[in-house]
Formats: structure tokens, C-alpha cells, sequence
């Protein structure tokens, strides 16, 4: 008898900040097809970034129809599906049409910078940190949902919107959601989200386990409004795809997680003191702290990690890096580099960055920071400077911020990392990989599917299905690909990333408004 998983897959979607992925995986974790499409990133002011949610659930089918397509497999050879999601990225729509009151507002998004610092000057941040984890931010869905609520400026909104907004929200006939609430909703008719992305939005007590009524009342959030919070990975699915709908079969959406939490199942980072760093738009380091939700005095923040179905909430520490990926991006739109594959020759090609430091805070600094007015500095040229260092100095930035909040990770966890998990595009870089480990002086191990955000909700959804059995499983399926150990010396290392800091103080503060 052939083997009855050989010919059945698991889907997952993984709608990041640039683009959106679908990724079929077989019972090895192996990718056996992939499919991708960008979005349009919105800039209307600037500090602002939106996305048109609508956009992003077109190109979501597109994505999945295009690998189902070009694998040969039919949708009901699908067990499941799991989604993975850019985090904090808010959303309200209206639950009668579907349809969205407005564009998403970014997790990048800063607009809401000056009623973060409106808690600030009324001492609500302890309080604030206490329960959800998050050192207050524009970056978290809260101030961004009372955003919405509250702006009723046709101009500013770009939409036409109900004028009753609010009282409709309190009657439930408005719904809020992350990126993930979104996609559920669509796939499922469910209004339902995970507990990794209801960490995100600052209205969640992650003690408790539940949306927090004071949290709610400060932002003005009607509870009525807010999704039902399940496990990562559940058994008792949060719906299926609707057989009449784009897929055509009634598939079960069995798994969902924030983007960062979807890389740390996918590294098999299962257990406490298991981290990884995934470089994305971001980069994103989150260490494993077991059903303990360890408290950060070093500008971390407490997470969660993952839950599955029946068992304990898992916690992480998490180091949030804001630009990483992006400052690449941003190498190309101003004409540096053709494509982020030639940073490493570029990089490469120049011995040092003879002394420029790029510090990419282009919307604002995340951990440890936490300054939201730090803006993008480039510092150190002279008349000699040419592209290539300030692209070598981008490389070393990403090393640099990792660094950041490794040594904030080691001194609130007290343990002392000496090998990480790295995945994420980026990756693919062997100078950056090999920069990071000097950088850190730790070794640096990318594992064979680099992709593994999609694979981490690929085995949420997988395991709640039955799919795979255990986490044992998952483990088996994890394979080295490449480990780079330090080559350069500590004391040269720690020369460099002196200079670093320096850079930084330079880039606090600078935005007005
Ligand atoms: O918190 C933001 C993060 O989830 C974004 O991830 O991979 O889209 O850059 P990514």
C-alpha cells in the first residue's frame, strides 16, 4: 500500500508586507510549489503607509489558484490551510457588505505617533506593558483602530465611510481585524483571529488571555467589534473555504500566526531557549520562554509565541527591528543596486565601508529603542564615498540592529547565545550571513527551507488536521543548510559596532512631526 500522504498537501498563505505568498508543502515540509504577488505600498503622507485589503484578497486567490495550478493538484488534495500574516496591519470592514471602510493601516505606519505620546505624558505606559507585553507604539494595531473610528475627513480617508461608524461598531455590524482576521474572514465567513496577533494590538492581556475592557475603553474600541481569539493551531478549525467559492473544494483553515511567531514553529523552536531571526521587511528575533512571559527591562517585548489546541500558551521575547529588508528596497528605488541579489557583490567589492554608517530608521527605531521620531541617517561620507560603500554600510546596519537586540535578549534571559536560527529572504546572502556571525560572535545557521514563516502555518494547520502527528515530526523535517561561524576577531567586531551606536544617537529624535 502506497503512502496515503503522498499525494496530499498542506497549503499556506503567507501574506507579508510587500507581497503575498502561497506555498504547498508535502509531508516532509518539502515546498513542492509557490506562487507570489506584490501589492501597492500607499504612502498618502508622509510617515503614512496603507495597504487596499481588497488588493490583498484578490492577489491572495490569485496566489493560491496560480501553485495549485502549476503543481498539477487539485484543490481538495489540500488537508488544510494555514495563514500566516503581516502583524499589526489594521482593518475595519463593514460585516453586512465585506467590504472594507478604508485601506489597512500599516504596521510601519506612524500617524498615530503623537496619541502614543499623549499615554506617555499620562503615565498609562507601565500600566500598558504590564498587560500586553508591548512597549507602546504607533507600531501596534490600537492607535491605529482608534485612528479609524475616529477620522471621519472624507480626504484623509480616501473612502466613503458610514457616518455612524461607532454605533454601528458597538453593534457588531463593523468588524476589526488584523491581516489574519481578514483572510479568515474572507476564506471562512468566521470573524475569528489567533492568539499570536491578538498579542499585537495592544488590546490583548496576554496573562489573562483575553481582550482587555480598560484597553478597549482607552482606545475606544468596542469590544462587540473585536474578532473571537483561538489557538495557533486548532482542532477545531475556525471554518472551511466555501465549495462554491474561488477554490472551488471545502477545504479547513486550521492554523494561523503573526509572520514572526510562523518562523519560530517553523525553526522547530519548540522548547524554551529555542530563537531565530527572520529577515524580512524587518527583522524579526524572537527567543522561546516557555509558558513563562518573561518581562523585558531591556526594551524587548513579551509575546506570544504559539498555542496549540489544548495546551499552555508558549511566550516570547521578542527584538523588533523595523527596517532591514526594506533599506534594501530602498537601495533600489533610489538606484544603488539593481535587485537585492547584487548587495553581496557590491558589498563585496569595497574592503570596509571606510567608515559611512547607514542607520535605516525610516519609520522610527523599534526595539530597543523605541524612539518613534528617529528618522533614516547616513553618516561618515567623504568626497571618496561611493555606492558601494553605503550598500555595504545597509548590509552591516542589518548585522549591527540584530546585534542590538541580541545583547538585549542575553541580559534579559540570561542566556548566552552562541548559534541562531536565521530565515527570511535575506538569508540567501552569504556576506550578510557570514557578517552577522562576526558581528554577533555566534554562529549563524540557515536551515534548507528558508521560507519558514509559510512553513510554521503550514504545520499549525497541518498538525490540528492530523497531518502530522507531532512536533516530532516537524523536527525530523528540519535540516541544516549552512552554519557560518565568527571569523573575525571580538575585539574588531566590538570596534565597529561602537561606531554603531554612535550612529544611532545621531538618528534619535530628528522627526518634528
Ligand atoms: O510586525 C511586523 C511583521 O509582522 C512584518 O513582517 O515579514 O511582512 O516584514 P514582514
Amino acid at each position: 500500500m502506497g503512502d496515503p500522504m503522498s499525494d496530499t498537501y498542506v497549503g499556506a498563505i503567507d501574506q507579508g508586507t510587500t507581497g503575498t505568498r502561497f506555498m504547498l508543502f508535502d509531508h516532509d515540509g518539502r515546498v513542492v510549489e509557490s506562487a507570489y504577488e506584490k501589492h501597492e505600498q500607499k504612502y498618502p503622507e508622509p510617515g503614512w503607509v496603507e495597504h487596499d485589503p481588497l488588493e490583498i484578497w484578490e492577489n491572495t486567490q490569485h496566489v493560491v489558484t496560480t501553485a495549485l495550478d502549476e503543481a498539477d493538484v487539485a484543490a481538495d488534495q489540500l488537508e488544510a490551510i494555514g495563514i500566516t500574516n503581516q502583524r499589526e496591519t489594521t482593518l475595519l470592514w463593514d460585516a453586512d457588505s465585506g467590504s472594507p471602510i478604508h485601506d489597512a493601516i500599516v504596521w510601519q505606519d506612524r500617524r498615530t505617533t503623537d496619541r502614543v505620546e499623549q499615554l506617555e505624558s499620562e503615565g498609562k505606559v507601565e500600566d500598558i506593558r504590564a498587560k500586553t507585553g508591548l512597549e507602546p507604539d504607533a507600531y501596534f494595531s490600537a492607535t491605529k483602530a482608534e485612528w479609524l473610528l475616529d477620522n471621519t475627513d472624507p480626504i484623509k480617508l480616501q473612502r466613503a465611510r458610514p457616518a455612524d461608524i461607532r454605533e454601528r461598531a458597538e453593534e457588531g455590524e463593523i468588524l476589526f481585524g488584523t491581516i489574519d482576521s481578514w483572510l479568515i474572514y474572507n476564506l471562512t465567513g468566521e470573524h475569528i483571529t489567533d492568539v499570536t496577533n491578538a498579542s499585537r494590538t495592544m488590546l490583548f492581556d496576554i496573562h489573562e488571555m483575553d481582550w482587555d475592557d480598560e484597553l478597549c475603553e482607552e482606545f475606544g474600541v468596542p469590544r462587540e467589534m473585536l474578532p473571537e481569539v483561538r489557538p495557533s493551531s486548532d482542532d477545531e478549525t475556525y471554518g472551511s473555504t466555501d465549495p462554491d467559492g474561488f477554490l472551488g473544494a471545502e477545504i479547513p483553515v486550521a492554523g494561523a500566526f503573526g509572520d514572526q511567531q510562523a518562523a519560530l514553529f517553523g525553526q522547530t523552536c519548540f522548547d524554551a531557549g529555542d530563537a531565530k531571526n527572520t529577515y524580512g521587511t524587518g527583522s524579526f528575533f524572537l527567543l522561546n520562554t516557555g509558558d513563562e512571559a518573561v518581562e523585558s527591562e531591556h526594551g524587548l517585548l513579551t509575546t506570544v509565541g504559539f498555542q496549540r489546541s489544548g495546551e499552555p500558551v508558549q511566550y516570547a521575547l521578542e527584538g523588533s527591528i523595523f527596517v532591514t529588508g526594506a533599506a534594501i528596497e530602498w537601495l533600489a528605488d533610489v538606484g544603488f543596486i539593481d535587485d537585492a541579489a547584487a548587495t553581496e557583490s557590491m558589498a563585496r567589492s569595497v574592503d570596509s565601508t571606510d567608515g559611512v554608517y547607514m542607520v535605516p530608521a525610516f519609520t522610527g527605531l523599534g526595539a530597543p529603542h523605541w524612539n518613534q521620531r528617529a528618522r533614516g541617517t547616513l553618516v561618515g561620507m567623504t568626497r571618496g564615498t561611493r555606492k558601494e560603500h553605503v550598500v555595504r554600510a545597509t548590509l552591516e546596519a542589518i548585522a549591527y540592529q540584530t546585534r542590538d537586540v541580541a545583547e538585549a535578549m542575553e541580559a534579559d534571559s540570561g542566556i548566552d547565545i552562541e548559534s541562531l536560527k536565521v530565515d527570511g529572504g535575506a538569508v540567501k546572502n552569504n556576506f550578510l550571513c557570514q557578517l552577522q556571525a562576526d558581528i554577533l560572535g555566534a554562529d549563524i545557521v540557515r536551515p534548507v527551507v528558508d521560507e519558514t514563516t509559510a512553513l510554521g502555518s503550514a504545520y499549525a494547520a497541518g498538525l490540528a488536521v492530523g497531518y502530522w502527528d507531532s512536533t516530532d515530526d516537524l523536527r525530523t523535517n528540519w535540516q541544516v543548510d549552512r552554519e557560518f561561524e565568527p571569523k573575525m576577531s571580538e575585539a574588531e567586531a566590538d570596534e565597529m559596532y561602537d561606531r554603531w551606536e554612535d550612529a544611532v544617537e545621531r538618528s534619535l529624535g530628528w522627526a518634528r512631526e
